[in-house]
């Protein structure tokens, strides 16, 4: 397990160059939009650094070690200063409404308990705070969907627990926020890790 974590880090930003240039406008949908006292959920190797604001408080929450080496690295890189702690989303260490903003890219599919996850980002977040995510998603069509679940074993083995078939809009609208904003996208030429969402959910 820890050596499928180590490796996962280590070719991360190698398998998403590809899609990057896609990914690039939701990047400025979700982080770009952050503001304030910002909370990034999982943050990889820190993807998202150049495009957050220059006043905003960054705070990562980053539970792979090797991740959180990566992004450090990329934030001494950029001359930002960041905050990054290695709890998971399930269990966030702060205080009720201590945030202006939460972001998560590319981490609903991976954690292990998705309610929960969603439960701790609008705890943690101000009344009227901004929950700004995307993810990929379950497909809509039958066959797609099969295929998905009969690749989602193996998928996920390979991507550090990644799961491709998963409701994430059905459950971000389940998880008590104010209101939600939900737009269904797709990035050309994304096959088995598609559709996409983005979205804006407030506390
Ligand atoms: C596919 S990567 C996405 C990284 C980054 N957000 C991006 O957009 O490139 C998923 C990240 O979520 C992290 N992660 C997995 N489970 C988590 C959890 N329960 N809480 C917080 N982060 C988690 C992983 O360690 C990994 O860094």
């Amino acid at each position: 397990m820890a050596i499928r974590k180590r490796m996962f880090a280590a070719v991360y930003d190698k398998l998403a160059a590809a899609e990057e240039p896609k990914v690039r406008q939701f990047r400025e949908r979700t982080a770009g939009r952050a503001d304030g006292k910002v909370l990034e959920i999982g943050g990889g190797t820190g993807l998202n650094l150049p495009f957050y604001g220059s006043d905003v408080q960054l705070t990562v929450a980053e539970p792979n070690p090797h991740m959180a080496r990566r992004l450090k690295g990329r934030a001494q890189g950029l001359g930002m200063s960041v905050t990054i702690v290695s709890d998971v989303g399930e269990r966030l260490p702060f205080q009720d409404g201590e945030f202006d903003s939460v972001v998560s890219t590319l981490v609903l599919c991976s954690v292990g308990d998705l309610p929960g996850v969603l439960k701790e980002a609008r705890r943690v977040l101000k009344p009227g705070g901004a929950f700004y995510f995307f993810e990929h998603v379950a497909a809509e069509t039958k066959w797609k969907r099969r295929f998905q679940n009969w690749f989602n074993g193996p998928w996920r083995y390979m991507g550090d627990g990644c799961n491709l078939n998963r409701d994430i809009a059905a459950v971000i609208r389940q998880s008590g926020f104010e209101s939600v904003e939900i737009e269904s996208v797709d990035l050309p030429g994304a096959s088995v890790v598609s559709p996409r969402i983005v979205g804006t959910a407030r506390a």
